[in-house]
């Protein structure tokens, strides 16, 4: 059935942009964003995306813009801020985030570069439901891939976010 997605984003919005080209039998009907002039804003005016930018500190004004939207789902694709337990509770399974780390291994905002750090031969990325703990709801589903001794976390980020522009959509695709 046809679905009408939420998208929250703080960043470039390469993930965001992969969902609106992807997931075509879907409908994203709004985009929050928390940083004024980001990618994700800019590929938003693209595609004619309603879009609206708040600070993640008006939590209670995003969750309203998204009862009023009616939305399905939304989908946390690179947004930085952990969500309340009171947003949680507006979308019980219903908000799916992804996350560049193979979880539960290296919950937060340096995951890549824990990865790195630690010596692991494979990191990876997550598509999980949210709950109230950080990056700690259910998983859905997830992709390894290798590092290499000779990575940067620039190269290292894009080979995961290769990956998210795989499963981040399959998940959307296949959601009840
Ligand atoms: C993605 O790689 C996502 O995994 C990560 O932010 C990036 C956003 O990129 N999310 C987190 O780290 C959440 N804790 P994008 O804006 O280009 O999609």
């Amino acid at each position: 059935m046809r679905k009408r997605l939420g998208v929250m984003c703080s960043g470039n919005g390469t993930n965001f942009e992969n969902i609106v080209r992807s997931c075509n039998e879907h409908e994203v009907v709004l985009m929050v964003y928390n940083n004024k002039g980001c990618g994700a804003s800019r590929r938003a005016l693209k595609f004619g995306i309603p879009n609206v930018y708040f600070p993640s500190t008006e939590e209670i004004k995003i969750i309203n813009e998204f009862h009023w939207a009616r939305v399905d789902y939304i989908i946390l694709a690179g947004w930085m801020r952990i969500l309340s337990q009171n947003f949680v509770s507006q979308f019980p399974n219903r908000i799916i985030n992804v996350h560049p780390s193979l979880l539960p291994k290296y919950k937060g905002l340096h995951a890549v570069e824990q990865a790195m750090e630690s010596g692991d031969k494979e990191t990876g990325c997550t598509v999980h439901y949210v709950n109230d703990e950080l990056d700690g709801g259910e998983i859905i589903k997830q992709a390894k891939v290798p590092i290499f001794e000779t990575d940067t976390v620039q190269e290292l980020t894009k080979r995961i976010q290769r990956e998210e522009y795989r499963i981040l959509p399959e998940v959307i695709n296949k959601l009840p």
